[in-house]
């Protein structure tokens, strides 16, 4: 077959040697791969075997194989930071793809995945922990396998956009009226000091912090009850709140601009984040001795 070596690339031209990144790839090509984003503090993973399993889980689901087992996966992870110098609070992103081939939907044959994974500062968002965040609606319109943490994150992006454009942080998403989670977290009702979430289904991500919280729930005495509540419900709701690796326990104070309760981060909310702060042995500014 011959090779038609010269590429179109923004609106020009190029010799496919010269290109900066990986035309035929399919992570690019397809969506063709799955990631986690996992939080650090201080310098530390936290919740990082939760991230790896939950890797491993994805890459069966889409079956992709790793070329390492997850103890080795760990340790790279680990000589990631390392390398790094990382002892600040941050994130590492790691993904996987099916690996670099001619374009065709069928699974290349003999292709390793190409793995990378890259660490970022990100302090943590206490102004909005403490204040609380103003959240949409929307249909959720994904696929039926949510709970793989897969590439192709288009719904997500347009459901965070469209919150955006709305001035809000988050969009809450449902199926017929069902809230499932949000756009990139999982996401809580608390009425009558009861926490309700969708059950840890197909439909969604299962989230790393969100099993924190189960938790956290039980150790507080609080019932965590896997029970999906609808769009409806939220108008009667004692609190709202969110979870995710990047916003940790995050109060939600309105809904489509309806305010929740008194429009105050909830009390169940603050103890769960205070139980979060714990668990990830997270250092407050204000509470260091010294
Ligand atoms: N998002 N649901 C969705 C759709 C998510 O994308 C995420 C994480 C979560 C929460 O999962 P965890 O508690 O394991 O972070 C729930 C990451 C942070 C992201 O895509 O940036």
């Amino acid at each position: 077959m011959a090779v038609y070596p010269i590429i179109m690339t923004q609106s020009s031209f190029t010799h496919r040697d010269n290109l900066k990144y990986p035309y035929e790839e399919r992570g690019l090509q397809f969506g063709d791969g799955i990631y986690e984003v996992i939080r650090i503090y201080n310098g530390e993973y936290y919740l990082l075997k939760e991230h790896v399993d939950r890797l491993f889980r994805s890459a069966a689901a889409v079956k992709i194989n790793l070329a390492v087992t997850k103890e080795e996966m760990t340790q790279l992870l680990l000589q990631l930071l390392e390398r790094n110098k990382m002892n600040k609070d941050g994130k590492v992103y790691l993904q996987v793809t099916r690996g670099s081939a001619p374009r065709d939907h069928v699974f290349p044959e003999g292709i390793p995945a190409n793995v990378y994974a890259y660490v970022q500062d990100l302090p943590r968002n206490t102004e909005k922990m403490d204040a609380g965040v103003a959240t949409i609606t929307q249909r959720d319109v994904r696929w039926e396998n949510c709970y793989i943490k897969s590439l192709n994150l288009l719904p997500n992006v347009l459901a965070k956009q469209e919150a955006k454009e709305n001035g809000c942080y988050e969009a809450i998403l449902h199926r017929n009226g069902l809230v499932t989670e949000c756009s990139s977290s999982n996401v809580y009702l608390v009425k009558d000091g009861k926490i309700y979430t969708h059950p840890a289904t197909n439909n969604i991500l299962h989230g790393c912090v969100r099993m924190r919280v189960e938790k956290f729930a039980k150790d507080l005495g609080i019932p965590f009850i896997e029970e999906s509540f609808t769009v409806d419900d939220i108008a009667t709701a004692d609190e709202i709140l969110l979870s995710s690796s990047t916003s940790e326990v995050m109060p939600i104070i309105s809904v489509d601009d309806k305010q929740i309760a008194d429009g105050k981060p909830g009390k169940i909310t603050k103890q769960l984040q205070q139980a979060y702060v714990a668990d990830a042995n997270i250092i407050e500014p204000d509470k260091v001795s010294n």
